[in-house]
């Protein structure tokens, strides 16, 4: 799935749909202080939106660019682990100086098997309506969000690689309502309850910034919104094997720290109240050698076989109902036998009934 529009050249089409839409300004917050911001200067636009523009904190003043059709929030400064992570995503992963049809490797996470498996397995969870808002954090070079803005959903896409995101617009299917975002996603700020979905398929490297990363997306998320994301397991396995839980792609490569459901259930659990954990890809050896028509029944047996689908190399969450913070001085329904009572009690005694205000 999928692979049809990954193979798409990334050359300039004129149906390539690169401007900001305007719509999709007040999804965006300020890096400083989650300011709204607006438009406060047009440089190159027409009516399907923005290249070229000038964004303004209402709060703050600070001032962010839109270059061709990407908005630019990145931070100054970023962690070295992302420093170098977003080196490599741009020179290797979403190399475009040269830029050709792209060729599936073999084997790993852009292969046609692992396509073929984990894509149908999120956007099942996702269930994007046409009238959905999606924000997708990590959105690479538009794997799934190519797939996702065919459904007719708005979608804000974020990538701290400008290739990638450069890429994307080439992916996309003609009439896409796709804003790109030049972002660290573990120093974003977006709109409180804005977005009916979010998805994030990035591994992330440390607990800090994946419970950040909920943070983010709880906040942004409406009460009935739903997030999906993707996370590499500490499967089977690696524990057999006594693999460690933190690793690199490969030498000098990108960090990554394998996780257990547990774990992420743990993580989790503090931003979203309903929290649904399970192995996807599970790793069968010499599959990739079998025909597609006997290794795919194959690879869907396994995945679902009580113990073996522990073998699964990701992990799939789906978070349901964003946990919001209590608000200052905000009443609950209580009970209303209790407070009949309490009420009749001080009428009785001539006084108001004072639901807590008093002084300590
Ligand atoms: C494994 S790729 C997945 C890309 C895409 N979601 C897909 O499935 O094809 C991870 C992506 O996360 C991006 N990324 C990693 N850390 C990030 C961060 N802190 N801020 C923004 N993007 C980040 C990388 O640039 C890369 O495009
Ligand atoms: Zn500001």
């Amino acid at each position: 799935m999928g692979d049809q529009k990954r193979h798409a050249p990334p050359t300039i089409s004129p149906l390539m749909v690169n401007q900001f839409p305007r719509d999709m300004v007040p999804l965006l917050r300020c890096n400083i202080d989650s300011g709204e911001l607006a438009l406060a200067e047009e440089v190159r636009s027409d009516a399907g939106g923005v290249w070229d523009a000038v964004l303004r904190c209402r709060t703050c003043g600070a001032e962010f660019r839109i270059e061709d059709g990407i908005v630019c929030l990145l931070p100054d400064r970023l962690t070295p682990e992302d420093q170098h992570e977003m080196s490599i995503r741009d020179t290797i992963d979403y190399d475009c100086t040269n830029p050709s049809s792209f060729v599936p490797p073999a084997e790993g996470w852009r292969s046609l098997l692992s396509d073929r498996l984990e894509v149908p397995e999120h956007l099942d969870e996702l269930e994007t309506l046409p009238t959905s808002t999606v924000v997708e954090l990590a959105c690479g070079d538009g794997r799934f969000t190519s797939l996702i803005a065919k459904t007719g959903a708005r979608i804000l896409a974020v990538d701290f690689s400008i290739n990638a995101l450069r890429l994307l617009a080439c992916r996309l299917p003609g009439g896409a309502k796709v804003g790109r975002v030049h972002a660290d996603i573990n120093q974003l700020h977006l709109a409180s309850g804005a977005f009916d979905r979010a998805l994030t398929l990035t591994p992330l490297d440390s607990r800090d910034e994946r419970m950040n990363m909920y943070r983010t997306i709880a906040h942004a998320l409406k009460d009935d919104g739903r997030y999906v994301g993707s996370f590499e397991h500490d499967d089977l396995n690696r524990r057999l094997l006594g693999l460690p839980l933190m690793r690199r792609y490969s030498k000098d490569g990108i960090l990554i720290e394998h996780l257990t459901t547990k774990r992420m259930r743990l993580e989790a659990a503090p931003y979203f109240s309903k929290l649904c954990v399970r192995p996807i890809r599970p790793r069968v050896p010499f599959v990739a050698k079998l025909p597609p028509g006997l290794a795919f029944p194959l690879l869907r047996l396994v995945a679902a076989l009580p113990f073996v689908r522990h073998f699964g190399e990701l992990l799939l969450l789906t978070a349901q109902d964003p946990v919001r913070l209590p608000v200052e001085g905000q009443h609950r329904s209580g009970n209303r036998i209790a407070r009949g009572a309490y009420r009749s009690y001080m009428h009785k005694k001539n006084k108001k009934a004072s639901w807590g205000e008093e002084s300590v």
